[in-house]
């Protein structure tokens, strides 16, 4: 049958971070692998209850019914209420509801790539964002958030081929934690502005900021320099997995009312609509807890992040460097250049039962060979220091 596939599914290849967390359920394994919330921490009661309410008899008719393609409308307001929190004006129109943001990853893939055009990516960036582009067949270059590369530089790069859109995540970035600062921010603009490209914002871990203050989304800086967000190119793609639950995907895309609206087609080709249920119940547990809860997360989380980078101080040797993120769930870690994190990954869930995610797979490129992932987000602070030190024994031998 092979021969039957269409062109696009010779660059699929099965995702190590996936692969990995089948390695979960093994006794005694510390997993620093998947960038995934503590289960314990989820708002399961609240959960409970909103599915209760969704399937009552006020609401069951509604809630098992089809719904429409842009989303539950209460949500969409309570998003709108969110959205105004962070610094962006907007009304229900400019918000499709998607299941999960990887599908609105797929769906910007859809809606902006020819085979051939170039979408400028981190490098390295998340694997899941460059696992959906890549069905749509594009070249990646790779974005420069300092500001070192000019547009006329990425135009030659992309000799002739269309630049689509640049993709980041300006908050604690999967894999590299990083944050892009006011400047790159507006320094990205620019460089949209002067490409004539689209900007995706992936915005999956923006709540979970643990210090520092608050950096407006692109899409806000946007529209405090062209007043409305119906003359912005900035697209925002929010989630609930990282706040609420992964499992019941429910995701967002705040845009200008033309994108939306085309976006929308490409929802109604793909499955008509995000479940009704799992929206009712997200909106529900928002409207009650949100507020509540993500300050919970942020205390627990920044714990956990301070413990392993406490444990790294003390346990790495000379030569492995890493970053101190502000928020989300990963630190980075650089290995001295003739070392190769899948080889130490090998190794480590041979001799030491830990895991973590070999950063390669997040290079469009293959490059980063010497780099890896740790996340913090589920494991406790003993944890922690206990996988760190097995991760010092472990790159000393
Ligand atoms: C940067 C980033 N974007 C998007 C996603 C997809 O999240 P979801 O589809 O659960 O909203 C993830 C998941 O790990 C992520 O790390």
């Amino acid at each position: 049958m092979d021969q039957l596939y269409a062109t696009r599914t010779s660059r699929m290849k099965a995702s190590e971070i996936r692969e990995l967390l089948k390695l979960l359920g093994q006794p005694g394994i510390i997993s620093f692998a998947g960038g995934i919330p503590d289960p314990a921490l989820f708002p399961a009661e609240a959960f409970a209850n909103a599915f209760q309410n969704a399937l009552g008899p006020d609401q069951q008719a509604q809630a098992l019914q089809y719904s429409v393609s842009e989303g539950y409308a209460p949500l969409r307001e309570w998003l709108v209420g969110y959205m105004r929190g962070v610094g962006v004006e907007c009304d229900i129109d400019n918000i499709l509801i998607t299941s999960g943001s990887q599908q609105a990853l797929d769906y910007l893939g859809k809606l902006f790539l020819s085979p051939g055009d170039t979408a400028l990516v981190g490098w390295p960036t998340y694997l899941g964002a460059l696992n959906a582009f890549d069905a749509y067949e594009p070249r990646f270059d790779q974005l420069s958030v300092n500001g070192n590369r000019g547009a006329a530089e990425y135009r030659h790069a992309a000799g002739g081929s269309p630049i689509k859109f640049a993709y980041l995540s300006a908050d604690f970035a999967n894999p590299t934690g990083e944050t892009v600062d006011l400047r790159g921010r507006e320094a990205l603009l620019d460089l949209a502005d002067e490409l004539d490209c689209a900007v995706i914002e992936d915005g999956a871990y923006q709540a979970l900021r643990y210090d520092g203050d608050p950096i407006p989304p692109i899409l806000a800086l946007e529209q405090a320099r062209k007043g409305s967000i119906e003359n912005c190119r900035a697209i925002y793609c929010g989630s609930f997995s990282k706040t609420l639950s992964p499992g019941l995907r429910v995701g967002w895309v705040v845009a200008a009312k033309p994108v939306i609206s085309q976006l929308v087609l490409l929802k109604q080709a793909a499955d008509l609509h995000s479940s009704t249920i799992n929206q009712m119940a997200v909106y529900q547990v928002a409207r009650d807890c949100f507020d509540t809860h993500v300050p919970m997360l942020r205390r627990t989380y920044a714990a956990r992040r301070d413990a392993m980078l406490e444990a790294l101080s003390q346990h790495m040797p000379d030569g492995v460097d890493w970053a101190r993120p502000e928020g989300g769930m990963f630190v980075w870690v650089t290995l001295p250049r003739d070392m190769n994190g899948a080889d130490l990954l090998a190794q480590a869930l041979e001799t030491a039962k830990l895991a973590f995610v070999p950063g390669q797979a997040f290079y469009p490129d293959d490059t980063g060979a010497n780099t890896i992932r740790l996340s913090f987000s589920n494991s406790d602070e003993d944890m922690i220091r206990e996988g760190i030190r097995r991760l010092g024994v472990v790159l000393r031998a």
